[in-house]
């Protein structure tokens, strides 16, 4: 009988812990491991559940069981969170982007360049967990993992104005903001990305905080050199700090 790859390798955990659930403020084991094809329906039922329950459904945009699949099968990375075999977080990295989804067009890279570019493609905690930096923690495994791998030279990720999860995140991990405007659904979306291998210095000692809806001035400051480069949240709202590149 053949058997598969996927049925003799056992996936690698990589970190071991306690976390305390929502519901019963309790501390729960767990597990988080590399995520197989196996792995699919467990994903598919944690991306119902958190769309579900999502407070603004312009935050995240669905991906189909296929896409995710592909992931699974070796043209990305993916990482997950178990607690006793149920699967509590996940985020998923897409190495070798087709140029048609490929996010460095949005900045206007040149074709050679698009073949080097991996994307953040998705990030899910159910709300039991959210709340202690699991995407920042998940997300964090994928890039270092790309960054050994050595085969992308760009990590791009897209994110809502409106995110403050995820803006934390992906500012957190360096990715800056590269430019202001409206994708998937007319949605808008910041477009994020980090160089690997030339990471792009900023003069973060004199920043410029713009309010994460002044779409107007952010636009201006991001066509005259600037980045996105961290956030903060004060009595007004969400403020995004922007600093220009030396
Ligand atoms: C985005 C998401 C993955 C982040 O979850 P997380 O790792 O638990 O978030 P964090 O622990 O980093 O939270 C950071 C901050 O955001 C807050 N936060 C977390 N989830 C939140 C939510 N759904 N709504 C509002 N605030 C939220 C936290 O309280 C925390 O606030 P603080 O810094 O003031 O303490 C999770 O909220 C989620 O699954 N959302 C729906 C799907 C989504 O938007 N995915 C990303 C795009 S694909």
């Amino acid at each position: 009988m053949k058997t598969s790859l996927a049925e003799v390798i056992e996936p690698e955990v990589i970190e071991q812990g306690y976390l305390i659930t929502r519901s019963d403020l309790k501390r729960h084991p767990y597990v988080i491991r590399s995520l197989d094809i196996r792995d699919l329906t467990a994903v598919m039922l944690l991306q119902r559940n958190v769309l579900v329950n999502m407070s603004n459904r312009e935050y995240c945009v669905p991906i189909l069981a296929e896409e995710i699949a592909l992931m699974l099968e070796g043209d990305g990375d993916s990482v997950g969170l178990f607690i006793q075999d149920q699967l509590y977080a996940a985020c998923f990295l897409l190495f070798k982007v087709p140029n048609e989804n490929n996010m460095a067009r949005e900045l206007n890279f040149k074709d050679e360049e698009l073949s080097l570019v991996s994307q953040l493609e998705l990030s899910l905690v159910d709300f039991e967990m959210q709340g202690h930096k699991l995407q920042q923690k998940l997300a964090g495994i994928l890039v270092q993992r790309a960054e050994r791998r050595k085969n992308s030279k760009y990590i791009f990720t897209t994110v809502s104005p409106y995110n403050y999860p995820s803006i934390q995140t992906v500012t957190a991990l360096g990715l800056q903001i590269a430019k202001l405007s409206k994708l998937y659904y007319d949605w808008d979306r910041y477009t994020v990305y980090k160089d690997l291998s030339q990471p792009i210095r900023l003069d973060i000692a004199n920043p410029i905080n713009v309010s994460n809806t002044a779409f107007v001035d952010q636009i201006q400051l991001l066509s005259n050199g600037y980045r996105g480069f961290s956030q903060f949240k004060d009595k007004d709202g969400i403020k995004i700090m922007f600093a220009r590149v030396l």
